[in-house]
């Protein structure tokens, strides 16, 4: 690849991380000022910590819906909450179990993400679970609801992850769950890392041209020497 085709790939790159971090900053101002938080189409990857009768199990990990309230980064100002299947499991109409102050858990389908997210709050939920129908995560986005009021974190967790919660829970043990947003080291060091290429490029960039400028002045330019925008 030519020199200035890499720096323009490495700028696109660097373009693309700096708004990606720019749109999770004000998200997370939304967030953190209760402000409602529309459809952001951001989609981190989560923890779910969880313990079953006060024991600490393997954590799950979950994905953030592309709206509803920003999960803490920090682990100690996520809250442990109990968790709690809604009935019907679909969420698509009010629970007839209390659902404050837990983690709502309902299963994916038969109506929108928004509305099952709208139900659960409305139900007191403080935040709500949607277990996928199949191994994976799926990325939960809005409707076009301009309306969309969602002040509840809303993730989505795996099949086998809500099958491993039901079974504890179907033993009539006591589930609790701490959901957050850790950030992961190696999103800092690849961002470090594409800094240290960006950075690497313009040196390149400035030597490519230093040296087929002294080639021109030398008189031996020729065809094949690199073209530096
Ligand atoms: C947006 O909402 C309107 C009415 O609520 C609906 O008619 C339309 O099909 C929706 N568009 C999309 C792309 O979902
Ligand atoms: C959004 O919901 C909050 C309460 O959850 C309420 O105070 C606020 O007025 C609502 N905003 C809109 C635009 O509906
Ligand atoms: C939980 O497990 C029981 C027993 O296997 C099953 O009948 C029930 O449908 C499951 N519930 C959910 C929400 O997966």
């Amino acid at each position: 690849m030519a020199p200035g085709l890499l720096t323009i790939f490495q700028f696109g790159i660097c373009l693309f991380f700096m708004s990606s971090i720019a749109v999770g900053d004000e998200a997370a101002h939304g967030g953190a000022g209760g402000a409602p938080a529309a459809c952001r189409n951001d989609f981190p990857l989560l923890k779910v910590n969880r313990w079953v009768n006060g024991a600490e199990k393997e954590p799950l990990v979950g994905l953030s819906a592309g709206f509803g309230s920003i999960l803490p980064e920090d682990i100690k100002q996520a809250q442990r909450l109990p968790a709690m299947f809604s009935k019907p499991l679909n969420c698509c109409s009010p629970s007839s179990f209390k659902l404050s102050g837990s983690i709502a858990l309902a299963l994916r389908g038969e109506c929108d993400f928004t509305t099952k997210a709208k139900i659960a709050q409305e139900g007191g939920a403080a935040a709500l679970v949607v277990i996928n129908t199949q191994e994976g995560l799926t990325e939960m986005g809005c409707s076009n609801d301009t309306a969309l009021n969602i002040s509840i974190p809303v993730i989505t967790i795996s099949e086998s992850g809500g099958e491993e919660l039901n079974k504890s829970m179907a033993d009539g043990m006591k589930v609790e769950l701490l959901l957050y947003s850790p950030t992961r080291p190696i999103v800092d060091y690849s961002v470090v890392f594409l800094w240290l290429m960006s950075i690497g490029s313009i040196v390149t960039a400035s030597l490519w041209s230093e040296i087929t400028e002294s080639k021109q002045r030398d008189g031996s330019s020729n065809e094949l020497s690199p073209k530096v925008p």
